[in-house]
């Protein structure tokens, strides 16, 4: 077993790698100027300031419809069937329910009927911080395999009202199917959050309405500043991924692709800048899709992977970035 550096601490461990990906979006397309009819906006001014040209709509796909589609597309592609699942970890910040989680009933639809099943929220971070749980678990020992999704039906929780925010989301699911193997794989993630930053981003839940009391919601849809956001992103998204490859010994040539969180072009631009990597080393997919938080990263990693972008021995970054503040970044090695 290689002794390898995590954190702060070395210890005995496996290594983890991807074994399939798969992903779904709704059927529904909407464009810029759809929402010309809907909001005060225009498809210059969304082009200009994200780069987003369309994005998916569920006309009545739940998050858990998507995430096990995505799921049983990441199971086909790995050549695993449901019932050896042994993790399985839903990234969401849209639910459709509070309980029971969404990736029980996820679970029960794919048949994944030896999984533990839980969720995980951690906004547009979500995916890469339940990526890093699971590569925790299996590196451990404690499971051999996982499945990990990032799902989102945002389309629920946003204001149609407000131009600010409603262009910028979509919906849509990507998963990873991992397993453990004996070198390459899942190199090492940093993670980190910021909850004195929590208002910046954010959306209520439920109001507080008992027999005792009832207390109106502050922020019932998505309610954003916009540019603190961008300015965040656009500082400690750099911050940490130079971080994660101080940690994992890579040199930033090494990199062969960048998978960043797709919010909005300027922000990755602006972070290939800060990197002084050329841009064509950042794909992106936001122009088609749109914002679509925890599911951003794996849904662009599974039409990579599906388009034979993805070569065995490529180093890819993947960086989250988002509501929490929650932000971080992986490494990896494609196999
Ligand atoms: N269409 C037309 N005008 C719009 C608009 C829209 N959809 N949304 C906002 N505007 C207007 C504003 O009302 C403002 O008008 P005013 O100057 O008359 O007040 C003007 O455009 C500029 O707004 P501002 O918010 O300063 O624009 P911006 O250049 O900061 O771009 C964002 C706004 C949201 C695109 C940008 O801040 C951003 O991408 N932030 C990050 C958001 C993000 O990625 N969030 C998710 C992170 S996971």
């Amino acid at each position: 077993m290689p002794l390898r550096q995590h954190g702060r601490k070395a210890r005995f461990i496996m290594s983890v790698k991807i074994i399939g990906t798969g992903s779904a979006l709704p059927k529904l397309q909407v464009t810029n100027a759809d929402l010309e009819k809907l909001v005060d906006t225009s498809d210059e001014w969304i082009r200009e300031r994200t780069g987003i040209r369309g994005r998916h709509i569920s006309t009545g796909e739940t998050l858990v419809s998507l995430t096990a589609q995505a799921c049983a597309g990441a199971l086909e592609n790995a050549g695993r069937a449901a019932s050896e699942v042994e993790l399985l970890l839903v990234a969401t910040c849209s639910p459709e329910r509070g309980i029971p989680c969404a990736a029980c009933q996820v679970q029960s639809v794919l048949g994944a009927q030896k999984a533990v099943a839980f969720d995980l929220n951690a906004a547009c971070a979500g995916f890469l911080f339940a990526l890093n749980t699971a590569y925790a678990y299996v590196e451990a020992g404690i499971y051999r395999n996982a499945l990990v999704a990032g799902g989102e039906v945002l389309s629920k929780i946003v204001d149609w009202t407000d131009r600010g925010t409603c262009v910028l989301f979509g919906d849509g699911a990507g998963a990873v199917m991992v397993e453990k193997c004996d070198k390459g794989g899942l190199l090492g993630f940093v993670q980190h959050s910021d909850g004195r930053k929590g208002e910046v981003l954010r959306c209520d839940s439920r109001e507080l309405k008992n027999p005792y009391v009832s207390l109106p919601m502050e922020a019932p849809y998505v309610q954003m500043d916009g540019r603190e956001v961008f300015a965040f992103a656009v500082r400690r998204v750099p911050e940490s991924i130079l971080e994660v490859l101080e940690q994992t010994h890579t040199d930033i040539e090494e990199v062969d692709l960048f998978l960043l969180h797709q919010a909005n072009r300027r922000i990755i631009e602006g972070i290939a800048k800060r990197l002084s990597v050329d841009i064509s080393r950042f794909p992106t997919n936001l122009d088609r899709v749109g914002n679509m938080s925890s599911a951003a990263i794996p849904v662009l990693l599974d039409e990579l992977n599906r388009q034979g972008r993805l070569r065995p021995g490529m180093k890819l970054v993947l960086s989250g970035f988002g509501a929490g503040l929650t932000y971080g970044a992986g490494v990896m090695e494609w196999q």
